[in-house]
């Protein structure tokens, strides 16, 4: 066993479709069982090959049994605890590495108390996020016809671990950015480092409606706990690269917007044959950025904790990209809601949007 990765339920739905004698039970109860139950083995995932030296490695999924509420509203202790547990799991089955799902990555220091209770390295996968992200939103944007170099960037979450990294990235490529999170102190600091680093003034703001008006481009990545953005919140033309779970873009959008891309950041193909039971909503070798880079540094026998806590360094996030490319693995082509996005599709939202995108700069 090369790797192990914590997942958790996004909602109680998920729950339910994996257990299904809870079906018909009230949900506030299956809820509340789900969360005394022990952290379990999942699935194991098989025949991740690299494509450098053939090295063939394998990984297994472990459920950590809370729901984003839960770990969002229980206290921070008790839900860390729960990880700490988690891990012992993935310890238990002999993983190298344990790498941080979802919340899990999220909930108090990003991981850095988990890895000091742990034999094993952990990480959060946050790096290759990052890399992930920024591909994939300059990819929808080509695709698109939005020319970033002209274009008013919004970054959502801004100020967290993935969104400061990416704020930082794409300032050196945009002409505008608003940078949007609740705490302004926080944005305060992180448009002063980037003025700093850049020489790019870049807007803050708390109010995401306003902002994303004149948005052309847009990167989400809060730990809101989803549905953050509604269909009348977006311009027409616009991209948004939704790299948050749950998701931060309301699945409304995907129904009643015909002329904005939203494309899910953070996706990967994975080098090889691979076998899984896990369904996370795309074929079983296309993955979360973070899990492929548990598996990427499992692959490099890089047994690390590579990513923790909440600053990230461009270095790290370059790195991990290389070794990635190294072994095969690649961004996977873009998906929207889960789907695939045809060429087709993306002609037909330029042609719904009218001129393809917007030119506005910030309103
Ligand atoms: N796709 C992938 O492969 C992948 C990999 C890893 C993580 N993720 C996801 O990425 C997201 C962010 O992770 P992270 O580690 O960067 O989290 P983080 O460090 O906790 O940062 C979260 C950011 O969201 C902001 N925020 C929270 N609630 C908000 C709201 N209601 N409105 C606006 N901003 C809000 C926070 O600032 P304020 O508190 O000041 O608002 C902060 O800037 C999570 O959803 C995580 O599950 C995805």
């Amino acid at each position: 066993m090369d790797f192990a990765f914590i997942i958790h339920p996004m909602n109680v739905n998920d729950i339910v479709t994996r257990f299904k004698g809870t079906k018909r039970l009230p949900r506030e109860f299956v809820e509340k069982w789900f969360s005394r139950l022990p952290a379990f083995k999942y699935s194991k995932i098989e025949g991740i090959k690299s494509q450098s030296t053939g090295r063939t490695i394998s990984g297994i999924f472990i459920g950590c049994p809370l729901t984003t509420e839960q770990m969002l509203s229980f206290p921070e202790h008790y839900v860390v605890q729960k990880i700490i547990k988690a891990g012992r799991v993935a310890e238990k089955a002999g993983a190298g590495i344990v790498g941080l799902g979802a919340m899990t990555s999220v909930v108090a220091d990003a991981g850095i108390t988990i890895a000091q209770q742990l034999k094993i390295p952990v990480t959060t996968g946050n790096s290759y996020t990052v890399a992930m992200a920024m591909e994939g939103t300059k990819e929808a944007a080509a695709k698109m016809g939005i020319d970033i170099a002209e274009a008013h960037v919004v970054v959502i979450g801004a100020t967290g671990a993935i969104g400061a990294v990416c704020s930082h990235l794409v300032s050196r490529e945009c002409k505008y950015l608003t940078l949007i999170a609740r705490d302004r102190t926080k944005l305060d600091n992180l448009a002063r480092s980037i003025m700093h680093q850049t020489g790019q003034a870049v807007k803050i703001t708390n109010n995401l409606k306003k902002a994303l008006k004149s948005a052309q481009i847009v990167i989400t990545v809060t730990s809101s706990g989803g549905d953050i953005i509604q269909p009348e919140d977006l311009p027409p033309g616009c991209v948004v690269c939704d790299v948050a779970r749950p998701r931060d873009v309301s699945l409304r959008v995907a129904g009643a917007r015909k002329d904005v891309l939203v494309i899910e950041g953070g996706l990967v193909q994975v080098p090889g044959k691979v076998t899984t039971n896990l369904n996370l909503g795309y074929p079983p070798d296309v993955t979360l950025a973070c899990i492929a880079e548990t598996m990427i540094l499992a692959m490099e026998n890089r047994f690390e904790s590579y990513t923790l806590g909440r600053s990230l360094t461009f270095e790290q996030v370059d790195e991990i990209y290389k070794l990635g490319e190294k072994h095969g693995f690649k961004l996977a082509g873009l998906r929207s809601f889960e789907k695939p996005v045809t060429a087709e599709e993306i002609r037909s939202i330029r042609d719904n949007a009218g001129h393809g995108a917007s030119t506005a700069g910030i309103g």
